[in-house]
């Protein structure tokens, strides 16, 4: 099939080139000319698992072609994925201007009849939108349906999740395009669900809300285990094995960031106060995040009374490893209200210090490796789970550090594994 994909960002680009990995011609189009450049280069400008091959590999097949130009990029095309980035808005609600806007751009350009599928994680109702406002700029012998297929992918392994995902949801008022997008999306294998416009758009928020709760709870648990004296890594796997409740996302830590369930829990909040309810749960699993971001520094003052003029070394500092996206960090509050105190603040990442830079306040100083972040410190805090952090020796701790004392955002370590190393220990929800 001939399709077009409407921005390049990593669900875009993702899509567009797994979709001709299975043998479409598909055409990415982004207004961003030095991307598009980079692209058909075969350079990917996010770094996802995988797809740097995927992408040369198809351009040298002839599937796979990138430009600015949206009529050049429309031409003869009967799909059009819309991808385009839905950040959060200032009162919380998904800010849809770059959807209207490739909409405008879409409607310019369109001289055929086409299937729209819209991939951006929208609104309930959007859709709907999106058609009226396509539609009513086009000229009348031209004719669109819309549908929904929103994405699950996670950042860092988009590919891997587009060919191995537990399921592919589409959704349409119009048979046609039903039958189309099942027909296309028939060759990753995958289980397919069919559904309504509506309910398609609503399933997605369902979902990240869903994830988000389930992560605000094993935190409340972790807190309360702290509390109690029982350890959070038990409760998980004694909890995981009820598949009712199933043990992926069990882990307990300084909460979530990113880009996704952040803005997502949001505007699904927001959707709630628009339609008059009110989505007390979800409010309540925000609050337990926002307050669970910062925990550690609770634990650093509990520990230290006062950490003014104190070096505290931060491992980590992306919102979860594999990514450079800083996008919602728990870092950016931790470091902030470190330095609130008084502390000199030492960072590693591996690689989002690039980024962090842009972000975090200009006081912090950043290392190029663990050992130069944790020499003479006086406590080090890990943010991200890094694999080389989870591999840093133990006895470097000791010996680098002014005092080896440890806060783990991330519960890297089994404790078992920490008793007699002369470091001190202190995590989220086990025993210190
Ligand atoms: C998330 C969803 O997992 C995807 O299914 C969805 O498509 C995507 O959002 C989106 O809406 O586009 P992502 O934001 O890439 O993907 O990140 P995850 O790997 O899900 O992690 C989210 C956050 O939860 C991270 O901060 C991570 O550190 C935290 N987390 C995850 C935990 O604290 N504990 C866990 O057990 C799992």
């Amino acid at each position: 099939m001939n399709i077009a994909v409407i921005g390049t960002g990593y669900v875009g680009l993702v899509t567009g080139v797994c979709l001709s990995e299975l043998g479409n011609s598909v055409t990415c189009i982004d207004i961003d000319a030095d991307k598009i450049s980079m692209l058909e280069k075969g350079q990917s400008p996010i770094y996802e698992s995988g797809l740097e091959d995927l992408l040369q590999n198809n351009i040298g097949r002839g599937n796979l072609n990138f430009t600015t130009d949206y009529e050049k990029g429309l031409y003869d095309k009967q799909l059009i994925y819309i991808a385009v980035g839905t950040p959060q808005g200032e009162d919380g609600s998904a800010d849809l201007t770059y959807i209207n806007k490739a909409c405008e751009s879409l409607a310019r350009n369109l001289k055929q009849d086409a299937i729209i599928v819209t991939k951006s994680t929208v609104p309930v109702g959007t859709n709907e939108y999106i058609m009226k406002k396509i539609q009513s700029s086009l000229p009348q012998d031209i004719t669109i349906k819309i549908a929904s297929n929103p994405e699950f992918l996670r950042q860092g392994s988009a590919v891997h999740d587009t060919f191995h995902g537990d399921r592919i949801v589409i959704g349409s008022d119009d048979e046609e395009a039903l039958e189309t997008l099942e027909r296309i999306n028939a060759d990753f294998n995958l289980p397919i669900v069919k559904t309504d416009l509506r309910s398609a758009e609503m399933i997605k928020y369902a979902s990240n809300a869903f994830l988000a709760t389930k992560l605000s709870f094993i935190n409340e648990m972790a807190n309360l285990c702290e509390r109690l004296g029982a350890n959070v890594d038990s409760v998980s796997s004694g909890m995981g094995m009820d598949k009712r409740i199933g043990s992926s996302f069990l882990n307990a830590g300084i909460g979530y960031g990113g880009s996704c369930f952040p803005k997502d829990t949001r505007a699904i909040i927001s959707a709630g106060k628009d339609a008059d309810y009110h989505m007390s749960l979800l409010e309540s699993a925000v609050d337990v995040n926002e307050r669970q971001k910062v925990i550690i520094v609770d634990k650093v003052m509990e520990r230290f009374s006062n950490i003014s003029g104190k070096k505290v070394a931060v491992l980590g500092l992306a919102f979860k490893p594999g990514t450079d996206d800083m996008r919602e960090a728990p870092s950016i509050y931790v470091t902030e209200k470190l330095l609130a105190e008084g502390a000199v603040v030492h960072a590693y990442d591996p690689v989002a210090a690039d980024n962090a830079q842009k972000i975090l306040p200009g006081q912090i100083r950043y290392a190029s490796s663990v050992e130069e972040a944790i020499d003479g410190a006086d406590m080090a805090l890990i943010l991200t789970e890094w694999n080389e952090i989870k591999e840093f020796p133990w006895e470097s701790y000791k010996e680098h550090m002014n005092n080896a004392v440890l806060f783990d955002g991330r519960n890297c370590f089994r404790l078992d594994n920490i008793a007699g190393s002369g470091v001190e220990y202190h995590s989220i929800g086990r025993p210190a």
